[in-house]
């Protein structure tokens, strides 16, 4: 539609802005009632020359919203790449004058299925913000939006680096620190967000605030775990470590297979002798499908963060199984490309249906993870067109997330030291499979969540789906903080739309 709608909107959302107080807005019942193409492309914004503009059935559209998981996706109605913080400003001063939704794309691999009520919208897209400064006399790092894991890992360790990540190449720096960033240095370092020194963070006041411990101590609390509810951080800075403090970066890294057979006494030995984890230990654990031998097999990966003679003693339970082991001493730069076999290489593969089903494990229970081996292994007998879909473990060690004061950030969980996730991929248009994976997806959750050591079920934002309570995503001890906060700096709402905070609690 056109400029009179534009207008009453402007002059309605004017008003509400001026007037203190006010929570919630009348939103467009859909944003296709503004004519997004005319006012993002009016000349009176002057862009800079490297910002795009894209709207549908372009490549750079395409470019612009491309996803992990396309099952349950946020639509687009046009995006905007932007060349510079300035234009950055524009889309939010724009969103919150004329209402119409969007959502910061850093490296896209959110999957959450409730991004899926996302209709219509923007996409502010910053995948291309890919500048990486490493500062070896102040031991940080400095990020755009747009890097990666993979973009890090190289030039961090031939610097002489290392610093704690997720256990995948492809999801941003940035999108996993904003929600904790889980992974294998939980036991030693803590979580990605630990790390985070600095954001750059522009506002839903279109307004560019440095947060950190001395600068909006606040909302640097509130970023460390909900991060993505509070603005749109165009560069962040992280602690770095020397590879001399970690066995000059080189890891012991295990990988074996096992058969179906073996499931539970393999569970049992976990259960026995790493609970709790030791501190330089994380394992990846996965039930899935062997194609070559149609089984159901369990895919393991150990890696210890010292010298392989300390690996063995740990090791020395799981080198009793057995297996056919596969060991090799890495740099810590390779981990995410060789571990479990290249698991990564098929684990980040875009444009795929996925759909997950997460928990946050507290004690490691063998017979819950029995009965989620024999759940999925009967939907793989009885759903071909779903054999790649998976049941990961991830056993992490928690001393260092542990050790962060309670009321240091807002991430909930440093009691956590595993992560069930049911992930279901299948091909697009097989809908009998599409079903049942979500009906078993369901099933493995709420059976595996009577075993995970918390009274109730509880899942951090990065693996959440969405159809959580809020309370199992923020915990009800940390939600009255964050909604103030969410109150004080996004009183308009415009960070809506992935795992949204309240702006009231209780
Ligand atoms: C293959 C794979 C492996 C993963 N491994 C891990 C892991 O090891 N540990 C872990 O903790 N999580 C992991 N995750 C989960 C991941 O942390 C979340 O999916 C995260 O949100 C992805 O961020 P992104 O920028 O890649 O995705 P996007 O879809 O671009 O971002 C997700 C949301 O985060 C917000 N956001 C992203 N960037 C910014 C920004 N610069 N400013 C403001 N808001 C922003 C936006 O609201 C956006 O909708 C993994 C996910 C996948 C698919
Ligand atoms: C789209 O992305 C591809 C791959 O990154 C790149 O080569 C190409 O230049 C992009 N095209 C546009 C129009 O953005
Ligand atoms: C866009 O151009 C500006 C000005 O030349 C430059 O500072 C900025 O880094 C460019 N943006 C990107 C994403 O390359
Ligand atoms: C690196 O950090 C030091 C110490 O904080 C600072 O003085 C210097 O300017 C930084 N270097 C760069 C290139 O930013
Ligand atoms: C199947 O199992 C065999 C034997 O354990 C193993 O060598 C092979 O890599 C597995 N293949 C897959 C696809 O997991
Ligand atoms: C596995 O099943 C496929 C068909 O589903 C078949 O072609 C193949 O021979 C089977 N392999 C084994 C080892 O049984
Ligand atoms: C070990 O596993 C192999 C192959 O899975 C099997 O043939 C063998 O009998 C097993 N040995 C023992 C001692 O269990
Ligand atoms: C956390 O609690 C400690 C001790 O109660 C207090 O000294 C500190 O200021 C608190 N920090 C924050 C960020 O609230
Ligand atoms: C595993 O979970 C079951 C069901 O809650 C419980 O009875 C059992 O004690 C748990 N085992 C361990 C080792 O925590």
């Amino acid at each position: 539609m056109v400029k009179a709608t534009l207008k009453v909107w402007a002059s309605m959302l004017a008003g509400l802005i001026s007037f203190k107080g006010v929570l919630s807005l009348p939103t467009p019942e859909k944003s296709c009632d503004i004519d997004l193409r005319g006012l993002l492309t009016d000349p009176v914004h002057q862009w800079a020359s490297n910002t795009t503009i894209s709207f549908p059935n372009t490549v750079a559209f395409e470019n612009a919203t491309e996803r992990w998981s396309i099952f349950s996706p946020p639509t687009y109605s046009a995006a905007v790449s932007p060349g510079t913080e300035e234009d950055v400003k524009k889309v939010v001063n724009l969103a919150r004058t004329y209402g119409f939704p969007f959502l910061t794309r850093g490296g896209g691999h959110g999957y959450a299925a409730s991004l899926g009520a996302f209709k219509e919208g923007v996409s502010l897209d910053l995948s291309h913000w890919k500048s990486i400064q490493v500062n070896s006399s102040a031991l940080t790092m400095t990020v755009g939006p747009g890097v990666i894991y993979n973009d890090i890992f190289d030039p961090l360790y031939d610097a002489g680096f290392l610093m704690q990540t997720g256990s995948c190449s492809c999801p941003s720096v940035i999108g996993v620190a904003l929600g904790g960033g889980i992974g294998r240095m939980m036991g030693n370092l803590g979580l990605t967000a630990d790390a985070l020194q600095s954001v750059r963070l522009v506002g839903s006041d279109g307004i560019v605030k440095t947060v950190s411990e001395t600068s909006y101590p606040d909302l640097f609390w509130a970023i460390r775990g909900a991060g993505a509810n509070f603005g749109v951080i165009t560069s962040a800075t992280f602690n770095i470590q020397p590879l001399a403090d970690f066995n000059d970066g080189n890891v012991f890294m295990l990988d074996f297979y096992l058969p179906a057979e073996s499931s539970l006494e393999y569970f049992k030995v976990i259960e026995t002798h790493y609970s709790p984890m030791p501190v330089n230990l994380a394992a990846v654990v996965v039930n899935n499908w062997n194609s070559t031998l149609n089984i159901s097999q369990i895919a393991s990966d150990w890696i210890f963060y010292g010298t392989e003679a300390d690996a063995r003693k740990v090791l020395a339970p799981i080198f009793a199984l057995n297996a056919s082991f596969v060991t090799a001493t890495l740099p810590w730069n390779e981990i995410v490309s060789i571990a479990g076999g290249g698991y990564d290489k098929y684990n980040c593969e875009p444009n795929k249906p996925r759909s997950s089903f997460s928990l946050n494990q507290r004690d490691y229970n063998a017979t819950g993870w029995q009965q989620g081996f024999e759940m999925i292994t009967d939907f793989f007998e009885k759903n071909p067109g779903g054999r790649s879909s998976q049941l990961m473990f991830e056993l992490f060690a928690n001393e260092a997330t542990a050790a962060v004061p309670e009321n240091a950030t807002c991430w909930p969980w440093t009691d956590v030291r595993g992560f069930i996730q049911a992930q279901f991929t299948w091909t697009t248009g097989d809908i009998a499979t599409e079903e049942s994976a979500n009906t078993v997806g369901a099933q493995i959750r709420g059976e595996l969540s009577k075993t995970t050591g918390y009274d109730s079920p509880t899942v951090f934002v990065n693996y959440a789906r969405g159809d959580e309570t809020i309370e199992d995503i923020y915990s009800a001890t940390k939600l009255p903080r964050l909604a103030q906060l969410k109150r004080q700096y996004d009183p308009f709402n415009l960070f809506a739309y992935y795992h949204p905070l309240p702006l009231e609690y209780p």
